[in-house]
């Protein structure tokens, strides 16, 4: 399948996707939100993908928000389907049951560090700077950015960034639990590879399930939380990979999972 402002490489069961519009660093236009969409429905049915990278082209930014000349002519009413929709796609990625890493590799704002945030794990070069820069156009996030920032590094910090707009270089961004680790710019993707590749190597029914459990933590209280999870392992030790994973422990050899 063709993606106009995307780039896919698949192989060893990882698919890494750039986003391809350097040009305007790889501000999300409706094309670009249109291409995630499809891609992720591509990759959810792609029995060889196990876990997803997304990135950005270039060495400036991973992306630099929504793109700023489709903004600029919205009214309001456009302005309510554009969030829902990017909203929905950025809700895929967050809900998509096989992991997605976010390699930030530069500028993510605004859009950019929405969709940072719905992946699962964020790696950052150490030249990345993350923000949500909106205030600064007279909006607000709208692709999720009050709702997933004040989750992950909570509220008062959340209102911080949003309120003054200010960029968050990698160490902070390290600090305040935004990114799970930071590389030198040229050393990103093969970090990010090594991750991915390591929990490909896993049993992926274990992997998703994982993604689901914690996942809730949104949406449900502790005690449907833990209903949840009991049932999720449950289901797992109903899994050939259980079999395999605990025997190999057993029998001292690495398990084969087949992800049934
Ligand atoms: N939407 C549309 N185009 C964008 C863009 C965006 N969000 N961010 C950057 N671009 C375009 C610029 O207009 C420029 O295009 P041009 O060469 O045709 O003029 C090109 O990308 C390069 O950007 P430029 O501003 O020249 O790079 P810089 O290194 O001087 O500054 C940034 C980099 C990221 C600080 C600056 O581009 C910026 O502030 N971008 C907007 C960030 C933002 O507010 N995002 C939130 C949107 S909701």
């Amino acid at each position: 399948m063709n993606y106009k402002t995307l780039l896919i490489d698949i192989k060893e069961n990882v698919a890494l996707v750039t986003l391809n519009r350097p040009d305007k660093l790889n501000a999300l236009n409706t094309q670009t939100v249109n291409d995630l969409d499809r891609v992720f429905d591509a990759l959810k049915d792609n029995d060889d993908v196990y876990v997803i990278i997304l990135t950005g082209s270039g060495e400036k930014a991973f992306v630099a928000g929504a793109d700023i000349s489709e903004l600029n002519k919205l009214d309001m009413i456009a302005a309510k389907e554009f969030s829902e929709r990017g909203q929905a796609v950025f809700n895929k990625i967050e809900n998509f049951d096989k992991p997605v890493i976010a390699a930030v590799n530069g500028f993510a704002l605004g859009g950019g560090c929405e969709l940072a945030l719905a992946c699962h794990i964020r790696l950052t070069s150490e030249t990345a700077k993350f923000g949500q820069p909106e205030v600064n156009l007279g909006i607000i996030p709208g692709y999720g950015g009050t709702q997933r920032l004040a989750r992950l590094i909570n509220t008062g910090r959340a209102m911080e960034y949003i309120l003054t707009a200010d960029m968050i270089d990698a160490n902070d961004a390290y600090r305040i639990g935004l990114v799970n680790k930071i590389y030198p710019p040229n050393e990103l993707i093969e970090g990010a590879m090594k991750m991915a590749k390591k929990i490909a190597g896993k049993g992926q029914q274990a992997i998703r399930l994982a993604i689901k459990a914690i996942k809730a933590v949104d949406e449900v209280s502790l005690k449907e939380g833990q209903n949840l999870e009991a049932t999720l392992f449950a289901l797992c030790c109903g899994t050939d990979d259980f079999k395999e994973g605990t025997s190999a422990f057993l029998e001292k050899r690495k398990p084969v999972f087949k992800n049934n």
